[in-house]
């Protein structure tokens, strides 16, 4: 989903204040061969959390040299039960690929459809773009998979996030109408997201 390149590499500079649509380009003579590799996922992600789930991101920021490349990856770890909540991403169509242990995968249609399939090793799926998806780890162990998006920084919109843990927050009105459930129901959930 991102523009075409203008030229082979533009390895994103990250420090600059410069603004452009993707990072300004180090120059070319401070290029070296590791602008193209990232070894970030090499270690599994610490799936110590409320989700018992981790993301680990290959995308611009964290792999520079993917800057105006159109492409970026991701590592998921699952524990046992693990679930990779309910997000969309606004820039790009994601697939995937299990390597181990089995994932409830799905996603919801603009028309509200539910599409899912329990997903194994070596199988893939995709995602199309800016749809809520989850994975969930519906196996006996853990589970494994690499995601990879057509945009070097796809964005994240976490669900339960994005109305619920917003700085600042989002009106309690809004969400009782928007939910139809009383203000106690939603600051039990605003509660759970630390805001
Ligand atoms: C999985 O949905 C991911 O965004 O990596
Ligand atoms: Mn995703």
């Amino acid at each position: 989903a991102d523009p075409d390149p203008l030229q082979d590499f533009c390895v994103a500079d990250l420090n600059s204040s410069a603004s452009v649509n993707g990072f300004p380009c180090k120059p070319s003579s401070e290029v070296t061969s590791g602008d193209f590799f990232f070894d970030g996922f090499t270690k599994e992600g610490n799936t110590r959390n409320i989700f018992r789930a981790s993301v680990t991101p290959g995308n611009v920021l964290s792999f520079p040299g993917l800057n105006t490349l159109g492409i970026s990856m991701n590592r998921v770890d699952f524990a046992p039960g693990g679930l990779n909540p309910p997000h969309s991403h606004p820039r790009a169509t994601e697939t995937g690929v299990v390597v181990q242990g089995k994932l409830l995968v799905g996603f919801v249609t603009t028309s509200n459809v539910f599409y899912s399939k329990e997903v194994g090793p070596g199988e893939m799926f995709v995602i199309p773009r800016g749809l809520v998806h989850f994975q969930r780890n519906i196996g006996e162990g853990k589970a494994q998979a690499f995601t990879a998006f057509n945009s070097h920084f796809p964005g994240t919109v976490l669900a339960a996030s994005t109305l619920f843990a917003a700085t600042p927050t989002v009106p309690n009105e809004v969400l009782t109408q928007a939910f139809q459930v009383d203000e106690n129901v939603v600051n039990q959930i605003k509660s759970k997201f630390g805001s």
